[in-house]
């Protein structure tokens, strides 16, 4: 049987393949067919499709559907480790989440080449629950989730500020990965670089206390995840006019105040509190020892702790090696991509809420 043939049979549809065969186009033209469905879902998503749909290609029927579509596109990766963990792989699909393109998987696992790693399919199941979460039946359907992402920027005059090298990555991959499970998700972000994810509520800020007043504003939630990088002090009276050099030379003298930590204020709420309030911590030494007294003093739930030393390169960069801390223990995760990392512990947050 024929592969056409074979697709046939199991979808019980007719399958459609050349982009101007003339008998298809006269019954279904294909851009059509890139608007009949609800949904698209590319599975699998081979690295050379991704490759073409991050640069806008458009030479074939599946290329040229994703191109004309209005509607949303669910892809389901699937290659060889080294194709998925290769730099054009991961550029494409930065791209194509920036671009609003939903993703399920992939999974570890064995692989049709015989290799083992990140590259495997999502299973159907997992591909069926995603589809599912895009119509509203997802594990986190029904939940409003509050995010906080990205540095703060606390002014010293009109022009100089006070900042750190948050990229706002994971932030923004926790708010898609909440999103792709259904739920409503505030996202409010200091002045990140990485883009604010498509499909979320985005609430822009630059200050500590901008953002305090945010979630003030946002709350109630049912889990609230606080994964910016606030700035602990601010420069206590900021100049209303540039500062300038002074004839001797002197620098000028800035004093600090501290910053309202919004997190422990969250957690320490006495009504309205989320069901579930979960921190990050990023540190250069001790860090489970840091974690557990950060999680002890600020009164959150769980702790994402993370180490952010120069050489693990993980500030700024697109993968984190996270261990979870809760009442009940550490959990180190392997290195992952900041999106599989956004992944597990979305669902690990679905599992978490409808415990109760
Ligand atoms: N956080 C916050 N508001 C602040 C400071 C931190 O909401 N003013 C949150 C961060 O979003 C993060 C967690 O608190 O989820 C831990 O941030 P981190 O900077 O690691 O901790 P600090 O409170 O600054 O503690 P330390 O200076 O001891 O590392």
């Amino acid at each position: 049987m024929s592969r056409q043939a074979s697709a046939a049979a199991l979808a019980a549809q007719k399958p459609y393949t050349d982009l101007f065969d003339l008998t298809d186009e006269a019954e279904m033209g294909h851009i059509e067919l890139s608007r009949a469905a609800d949904l698209v879902v590319v599975a699998p998503a081979t690295a050379n499709l991704m490759a073409k749909m991050a640069g806008g290609h458009a030479d074939d029927l599946a290329s040229t559907l994703l191109m004309a579509t209005d509607k949303p596109v669910l892809i389901a990766p699937a290659m060889n480790v080294r194709m998925w963990e290769h730099p054009a792989t991961k550029r494409n699909l930065a791209q194509l989440l920036a671009d609003g393109i939903r993703t399920v998987g992939p999974n570890d696992g064995g692989m049709a080449c015989g290799e083992f790693g990140p590259g495997r399919m999502a299973e159907p199941d997992e591909i069926i629950h995603a589809i599912a979460a895009q119509f509203g039946q997802g594990a986190l359907t029904g939940r409003h989730i509050l995010i906080t992402s990205g540095p703060t920027h606390e002014p010293i005059d009109p022009v100089r500020y006070i900042a750190n090298r948050s990229s706002g990555a994971q932030g923004a991959a926790m708010a898609m990965a909440c999103r792709d499970l259904g739920a409503t998700v505030t996202f409010i972000t200091g002045p990140a670089t990485v883009p604010p994810p498509h499909g979320v509520d985005v609430i822009k800020v630059e200050t500590a206390a901008q953002m305090a007043q945010a979630v003030t504003e946002a709350l109630p939630a049912d889990a609230a995840i606080f994964a910016a990088a606030v700035a602990d002090w601010r420069v206590d009276q900021s100049a209303a006019q540039k500062i300038k050099k002074t004839a001797d030379g002197a620098p000028p003298a800035l004093s600090f105040v501290e910053n309202p930590d919004i997190l422990a204020k969250v957690a320490q709420m006495k009504a309205g509190r989320p069901a579930l309030v979960v921190g990050f911590a990023a540190e250069t030494e001790n860090l489970v020892d840091h974690a557990r007294a950060k999680l002890a003093r600020k009164g959150c739930d769980w702790i994402v702790a993370n180490d952010v030393s120069p050489e693990t390169c993980i500030m700024g960069g697109a993968h984190n090696a996270v261990t979870l801390v809760t009442k009940d223990g550490a959990d180190a995760w392997p290195r992952l991509s900041k999106h599989e990392t956004a992944t597990r512990l979305a669902a690990r947050l679905a599992e978490a809420l409808e415990r109760g």
